[in-house]
This record gives C-alpha cells, sequence and structure tokens, in this order.
C-alpha cells in the first residue's frame, strides 16, 4: 500500500530529526533527492567504508529493506537505527520521494 507523505513528514521530523535533514549532512547525511541516489554519494558527508563500497541505489524497496535492518542490508553501516512498523516506514518513504534535488 502506499504512504501517506503528510504522515511521513511528521515522522520523519520525530524519528529521523535527531541525525537526518533535507539539505544539510549532520550525524547521517542530508536527504533531499535520495530517493533514486546511489548510496553513499552525498558530497561532504563522511560515510562509513561499507557505504561508499556498497552498491545499493536507493529505490524506494531498498531504503524499505534499509530501515527494516540496516546492518543486514548494508553490513558494516553506522546507522543503529531502525523503523520496525511496515506503514511508518511507507509513510517516511512516501514523504522522501516528495522532497526532489530543488
Ligand atoms: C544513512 C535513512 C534515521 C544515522 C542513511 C541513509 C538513508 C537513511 C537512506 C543512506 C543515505 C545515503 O547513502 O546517502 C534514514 C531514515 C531515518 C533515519 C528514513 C528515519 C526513519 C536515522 C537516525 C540516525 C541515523 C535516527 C542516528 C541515530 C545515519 C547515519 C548514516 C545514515 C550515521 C550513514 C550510514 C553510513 O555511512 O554507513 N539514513 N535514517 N539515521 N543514517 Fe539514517
Amino acid at each position: 500500500p502506499a504512504g501517506d507523505a503528510v504522515r511521513g513528514a511528521q515522522l520523519y521530523k520525530a524519528r529521523c530529526g535527531s541525525c537526518h535533514s533535507l539539505d544539510a549532512n549532520r550525524v547521517g547525511p542530508a536527504h533531499r533527492g535520495v530517493v533514486g541516489r546511489k548510496a553513499g554519494s552525498m558530497a561532504g558527508y563522511s560515510y562509513s567504508p561499507a557505504m561508499r563500497a556498497s552498491r545499493v541505489v536507493w529505490s524506494p524497496q531498498a531504503i524499505d529493506r534499509y530501515l527494516q535492518n540496516p546492518q543486514q542490508m548494508v553490513p558494516g553501516t553506522k546507522m543503529g537505527f531502525r523503523l520496525a512498523d511496515p506503514g511508518q516506514r511507507a509513510d517516511v518513504i512516501a514523504y522522501l520521494q516528495q522532497q526532489g534535488r530543488t
């Protein structure tokens, strides 16, 4: 089922916002344009070697898998956060999908 981007915006703020923002690298990399982007490619962000070496492209499906269990998808990643609820993942991904490059 398609996620709800409005709910996703709130979830993003509450659950991702401690480490991420759309336009600035913080604890984690900036997210604007992340859907469709190659993993480990945000300029100026210091990724783990595992993320830099990964060949993942962040499709909605790939982000869904990563949020379920980051270590399983990208062993050695330094993101230590999971979003267990499938509906919440769909909402956050719908929100990210709307935050394009400009
Ligand atoms: C990386 C999503 C929450 C810390 C990433 C990446 C995605 C992502 C897609 C890879 C980006 C890229 O390759 O450019 C999310 C979402 C979150 C969330 C959607 C909330 C639902 C968090 C939280 C933290 C965190 C709460 C800190 C406690 C990191 C770090 C990385 C990262 C450190 C870099 C990983 C590495 O280099 O191995 N996140 N994240 N994230 N995230 Fe998150």
